[in-house]
Parts: structure tokens; sequence; C-alpha cells
């Protein structure tokens, strides 16, 4: 890994001169078909296939090697392999390291279809998933049995934001399972403020959709793997066809220059946002890790570089649908919309039973609504006093 500090590599990572023939950035390199000048050179090319030779578009062009170098590098792995989506990226890396009769550790407050994918894929194939309490740390080893194959974490959890317990879930998987493979949904970190690899991790995924685009405008998986598991990754998502267009991998690599000034700052926001939810009357709980009374805030010091804009909170009061939809329907910055990762701020709510829905390991332990915010690039005393308004609405319906 290079010397330089992050926000250096992150304006030079990937900027190797053979992608962007003289310019800053990498060609967008358009191609299904690459043409070889002999018969030599596609001997060549078909033998470097899969260590960047350029070959056919589905192993992919100078746009795709360039992103893929530049989140190798960052994430301190052997390869990185692109999705078209980041559910694309889970359901392969898993699919890449899993068959019949084997079992597989999946965290119980996954991204839904993470969940959805082991409950309606998997079994199919023959794969038993078991959920686990994303606190459960190194008792983790209690669920292991003798054909689990993967054990895959996410960290935070992205609406319950639990952080788990990285570095003491691997030591147990390593101990009572030596040869599983463990896989982390790193999106909520950006690949930056969380280093999987570094803790012993074997892939780690984004959804680069969220913070590597960050303008909600194209979706795109991630997954970087180690040295033990990179091939099988690499080759298993070649034959599932799994690729993306080089204008989104173009767009990827734009982001990641300014990646850490993009979460710098809305981390920062988050956490002022955060901070004055938390002294709201009508505010039970604000899920922030980085908050010292949220659960697993210790770890969040320990592991983190910092937090990203995502968090949630919970209202002492259950708004009844009425409320619910006058609360969030006249927001002027809180957009309602699915996804987050990008330069806006976005609003979703949940009532408890709906998270307990998408909650294998165990109920949420409250009984009011759950509003979980993405905190954008936008002032924070506009983001607070639309916030404000929005209490004076429910107070007042
Ligand atoms: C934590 C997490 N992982 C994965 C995904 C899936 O990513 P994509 O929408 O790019 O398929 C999402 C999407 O919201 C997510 O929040």
């Amino acid at each position: 890994m290079s010397k330089e500090k992050l926000a250096t590599r992150l304006v030079q990572a990937g900027r190797h001169n053979a992608f962007g023939h003289g310019a800053v950035n990498p060609v967008v390199q358009r191609a299904s078909s690459l043409i070889f000048d002999s018969l030599a050179h596609k001997r060549t090319a078909t033998a470097g296939r899969a260590e960047g030779a350029l070959f056919y578009g589905r192993r992919g062009t100078e746009t795709h090697f360039a992103l893929q170098q530049a989140l190798t590098e960052l994430e301190g792995g052997a390869g990185c392999v692109l999705y078209p989506c980041g559910a694309a990226a889970i359901s392969n890396a898993i699919l890449a390291f899993i068959g019949n009769g084997d079992h597989l550790l999946m965290t119980g407050a996954a991204y839904e279809p993470t969940q959805g994918f082991c409950d309606q894929v998997l079994t199919k194939l023959g794969v038993q998933t078991d959920y686990y309490d994303p606190r459960v740390g190194g008792n983790i080893a209690q669920q292991v049995k003798s054909n689990t194959k993967v054990v895959f974490l996410e960290s935070p959890s992205s609406i319950t934001m639990e952080i788990q317990d990285v570095p003491a879930i691997v030591d147990a998987i390593r101990e009572a399972a030596p040869d599983a493979v463990i896989i982390m949904d790193n999106t909520w970190s950006g690949g930056i403020l969380f280093k999987p690899l570094q803790h012993g991790v074997d892939i780690t995924i984004q959804s680069g959709t969220k913070y590597l685009i960050g303008h909600s405008d194209y979706m795109l998986g991630t997954a970087v793997a180690n040295e033990r598991c990179w091939a099988a990754l690499r080759e298993h998502s070649y034959l599932m066809g799994q690729m993306v267009d080089a204008d989104t991998a173009y767009m990827a690599s734009r982001g990641l220059r300014t990646l850490a000034v993009r979460l710098a700052q809305q981390g920062k926001n988050a956490l002022q946002v955060a901070n004055w939810l938390s002294q709201q009357s009508q505010v039970a709980t604000v899920n922030h890790p980085a908050l010292p009374q949220c659960p697993g805030h210790e770890i969040f010091l320990r592991d983190f570089h910092g937090a990203s804009g995502l968090f949630s909170f919970v209202l002492k009061q259950r708004l009844s649908d009425r409320q619910l939809a006058h609360y969030l329907d006249h927001f002027r910055h809180f957009a309602m919309a699915y996804s987050w990762g990008g330069y806006e701020s976005l609003i979703l709510a949940n009532q408890p039973e709906e998270l307990n829905a998408i909650r294998p390991a165990g109920p949420v332990a409250f009984e009011g609504t759950l509003v979980r915010l993405h905190i954008g690039l936008e002032d924070v005393s506009d983001l607070i006093a639309d916030l404000a308004d929005g209490f004076a609405r429910i107070g007042a319906s």
C-alpha cells in the first residue's frame, strides 16, 4: 500500500498514464470487441485476459481497469470485480463460495434484498442460511457448523445502524471454520472509513451506487478480494456475466476524486443533525455510531476513521398513517427516496413491525416510528429548520 495520505491517494489512485492516454482522467473506452493486430497479439491477450489484457468487453476495458486498480489499491486487496449494482456484487460474491449442502451465516440486520437472496434464491440451491444477531461478536462461533462456507457482515446495518465487532467475528470464524470466506458489505464507509481487509475480512463489497458515484445517477457494485479469494471471485463473476458499462466505471473513478471531501462534509453535517436530534423532546434515541450513547460506539471509535451521512432516529411516538403522511410529505430539503450516498438529503420512515419483518435474528426493541436520514451537502441550518418544522407538524396533527 502506498505511503501517501488518503486524500492524496484518492486523487491519484488508478490514474496510470496507460489509462488516460495523456489526459488527466481515464479514457472512456466503450467496447465489446477489442481488435488484435495479429495472431500473436490475440494469443498474448487471451493468455493475459484475467490479468488486465484487453481481450473482450466483458473482461473490461481501460476505463474499467483504471477503476479496478484504484479500488484494489485503496482497499488493500488483490483485485476488484465490478458489477451492475451493489445487490449483484453481494449475490455473486456469495455464490462464488457456496454450493449445494453448504451453510451460510448472515447478519440478521442485513440489507433486505441480501436477505431475500438468501431466503428465495439460495434455498433453491440447497444452501441453508442462519441469521445471527449483528452484535454477536465472538459468540458467532456458537452458530458455526461443519458446513459453514460463508459468513456475511454488514456494519453498520443501514437502517438500525448496529455496529459489528468485525475483528472479534473474524477471529472466532478463523478458529471455528478456518476455510470459511468472510464477506462484508462496507457501503456505509464509502470504502474509506473502514478497511475490512485490514481486519481479516476476505472480500469487501460496496454498493458503488452510493458514495463512489455520489450523485444518485448511476448504479454500480464493487467487490475487492484478498489474495486467498481473488482468482475464485474473478472467474466466478466472469462466468456469471458480471460487468458494468464503461461510462459508469468512468463516473465512479471521477467520484473517487471528491470522495474524501464529500464524506468529510456529509459526515460532519450528519453529526450536527444527530446531535440536534438527540436534544429534541420527541426523539427517543438517535442511532448514530459517533454518538457516545449509541451501542457499539466504542467499536466505532476503535475501528472507523469517521462517520458517513446515513443514520436513523426513533420517535417516542408511533405516528399514525395520517400523521406519518403529514410529517413526510412536506419537507423542503429532504426528498423521500430509497438509496443514499448522493450529495442530497433524503428521508424514509418505518414502523417497528415493518422492521421486524426484515429482522430474522430478533425484533427491534422500540415502539415508536423510526426515521432514517441521509444527510447531504446542504447547509445544516436549513436541514435542522426543516426537521424542526417536521416536529411541529407531528405535534400539530
Ligand atoms: C447497505 C446496502 N447494501 C447494498 C445495497 C444495494 O445496492 P444497489 O442498490 O446498488 O444494488 C444497498 C442499497 O440501498 C444498501 O443500502
